[in-house]
């Protein structure tokens, strides 16, 4: 399966989403089944790599094809015109991160314009991310989305402290010490099995 993570707003959570897919991925269906390919020059997730250990490969766009099952991909930010197009017809499924920010659902609403401009054949879902436990903002936003017809991933990932010391650490978010961070990793587990179900 090809997955893209991708949004038009930067820092809303897509390489924290790609790594994770990529873990559950792994978890599935074992390792060296997945490759995750960063896509953004800022480098996050090859760097993330480096810092610690992940369970999977993280690779550049130019690396020679390894023959993984399932190729996750860490988009940068705003994808158009021609790349876009590209990331539509090469991916199975576009994952399109969004926090319950009004700045992020405009920002989602412009690529879901982008998306229906390419005229009805981009598979995608939304998940809603960094979404706080303290307001129900999180609840507001799937409403709001599910009124405009905006497929969405059931389930969301709350915001949580564990993730960016996963980020730091260079490792996956359920190997990060921390009682919540498991609740982290059952979030995007969730996810992660709705994205294989949609193959
Ligand atoms: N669920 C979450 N809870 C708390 N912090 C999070 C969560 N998801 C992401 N973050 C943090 O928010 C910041 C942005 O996340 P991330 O780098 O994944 O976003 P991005 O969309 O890939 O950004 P960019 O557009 O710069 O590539 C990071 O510091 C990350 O650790
Ligand atoms: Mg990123």
């Amino acid at each position: 399966m090809i997955v893209t993570v991708t949004s038009h707003k930067g820092g809303v959570g897509k390489t924290v989403t790609a790594v994770h897919l990529a873990a559950y991925f792994t978890e599935r269906f074992g390792e060296g089944s997945t490759v995750l390919i960063d896509t953004d020059p800022n480098a996050s997730a090859i760097e993330w790599s480096e810092r610690g250990r992940l369970p999977f490969q993280v690779v550049e766009p130019s690396a020679e094809p390894g023959g993984e099952e399932h190729v996750i991909l860490d988009s940068q930010g705003r994808l158009g015109g021609e790349d876009l197009e590209a990331a539509v017809d090469d991916s199975d499924l576009l994952v399109i991160p969004t926090s319950p920010e009004a700045l992020s659902l405009n920002a989602l609403m412009l690529l879901v314009d982008d998306l229906k401009a390419l005229g009805g054949r981009a598979e995608y879902r939304v998940l809603l991310t960094m979404v706080p436990w303290w307001n129900r903002s999180g609840t507001g936003a799937r409403k709001a989305l599910e009124a405009e017809g905006i497929p969405l991933l059931d389930g969301e990932i709350r915001r949580r402290e564990a993730f960016q010391t996963a980020a730091l650490q260079g490792v996956p978010v359920y190997d990060v010490n921390d009682r919540r961070a498991k609740q982290g990793w059952e979030d995007y587990k969730k996810i992660g099995r709705q994205v294989i179900k949609l193959r």
